[in-house]
């Protein structure tokens, strides 16, 4: 069992910033932080762990991909990386998602007896823990810094998940050939995880080769990420994905037993053709603001699609969400369930299963201390009355 930390300071950041940037302000660059982070032979962290020292194994296994800064905001020294952990562009649109969070605050509501919450919800069917499961995250190797193999990422994500009483998330990811997809659905189906899975908006006949193989493997629902139709992604090994005609999407939900959830909606007009060609559920997502920048944040656009969806379809969010008070806010604005994409990533790479669980065990504690704060017995009593939305 190992507890070695390294603490993080205002240096560590700001010298793997400037190696990032090519210079060094602590003499040592960021290859050679790399270098001596594998001669070193960093793993995760196993046996009992706090969530500190999840973060810190976690910084030192991700740098320079992810320097787990103290907030998670957009502004770190991952600004532009696409691939890697950052956002597009300025990182705007990442940071959009964690301003328009932020700016939403909680109405208190102490005179009620409410006193032991229930944080569980319906997800199509099966009961879960909490109103947060893993957003689908691809790319060990070109995003995450590939210290972690497939079948341990997969097994951290969806074991931790599971043990916390959620769901977990296998990406197909634009730059993975289709042997490597098959290969986390194996790990998926030989330890018989609850997850869903999230595939690329390929062409029609490969975006449903892609949904017998997630059917086979006995998972609960199914993302298409709309918003990953852009140029960049394109280009990547000759795959190709497209954006989707409202027929095609109904081709898509009629495809499958699944259920089938379009990621990647971020206006009201767009929900309602969701909507109209079947879907059981949207995410509003900007990805992260890792596809197209410049885009507002989740949170400022939700309450709008709500409206507009009204009760038609299963509304998921994601976006910066670190806290239980986060999802509380999503709720309130008009989700019914929210994701978590980069958290869950590091608490993979610092504390693999035990880690994740260890993240989402603390969603689950301090959503329920937040619904006992504003007056929530259950899940769906929260609402727009517990949210003060900014003008
Ligand atoms: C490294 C990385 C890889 C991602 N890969 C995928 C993917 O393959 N499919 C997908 O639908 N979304 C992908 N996403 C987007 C996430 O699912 C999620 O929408 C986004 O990260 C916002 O959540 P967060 O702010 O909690 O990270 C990825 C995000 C990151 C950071």
């Amino acid at each position: 069992m190992e507890h070695k930390t390294i603490q993080f300071s205002r240096r560590n950041l700001l010298g793997s910033a400037a190696a990032l940037a090519g210079t060094s302000l602590t003499g040592i660059s960021a290859a050679q932080a790399a270098e001596s982070a594998e001669a070193q032979k960093i793993r995760p962290l196993t046996g009992k762990m706090t969530y500190e020292e999840v973060r810190n194994r976690a910084r030192q296994m991700m740098m320079p991909r992810c320097y787990v800064c103290p907030e998670c905001n957009g502004r770190g020294p991952c600004i532009g990386q696409v691939p890697g952990f950052g956002g597009m562009g300025a990182s705007r649109g990442f940071q959009a998602n964690y301003d328009s969070l932020a700016a939403v605050q909680l109405n208190s509501r102490v005179v009620h007896d409410v006193h032991v919450p229930d944080t569980s919800i319906d997800f199509f069917g099966t009961k879960i823990s909490m109103p947060v499961i893993a957003a689908p995250t691809g790319g060990t190797t070109y995003n995450m810094g590939g210290k972690l193999t497939e079948a341990e990422f997969v097994n951290a994500i969806c074991g931790g998940c599971n043990k916390a009483g959620t769901l977990g998330a296998v990406a197909d990811g634009i730059g993975d050939p289709l042997d490597v997809y098959e290969k986390r659905l194996q790990t998926l189906k030989k330890n018989g995880y609850k997850a869903i899975v999230g595939l690329k908006p390929r062409l029609q006949k490969d975006i449903m080769e892609r949904m017998r193989l997630a059917e086979q493997a006995g998972i609960i629902a199914l993302t298409v990420d709309l918003d990953s139709a852009g140029r960049a992604a394109r280009a990547t090994k000759g795959q190709t994905v497209e954006p989707k005609t409202p027929e095609q999407l109904k081709e898509l939900v009629k495809a499958s037993k699944l259920p089938l959830i379009f990621k990647g909606i971020m206006t009201p007009d767009e929900a309602e053709l969701c909507v109209n060609a079947g879907a059981a559920g949207i995410v509003v997502s900007n990805h992260g603001g890792r596809t197209l920048a410049d885009t507002p944040g989740t949170a400022a656009i939700l309450p709008q699609i709500a409206d507009k969806v009204n009760g038609r379809c299963f509304i998921m969010v994601d976006g910066t969400l670190a806290r239980g008070t986060d999802i509380e806010k999503y709720l309130g604005l008009g989700a019914n369930c929210t994701l978590a994409g980069r958290h869950f990533v590091r608490a993979a790479h610092g504390g693999l299963d035990d880690g994740v669980a260890l993240f989402a065990n603390r969603l689950r504690d301090e959503l329920a201390v937040a619904m006992v704060l504003t007056g929530a017995q259950t899940v769906k009593d929260i609402n727009r009355n517990m949210v003060v939305i900014p003008h």
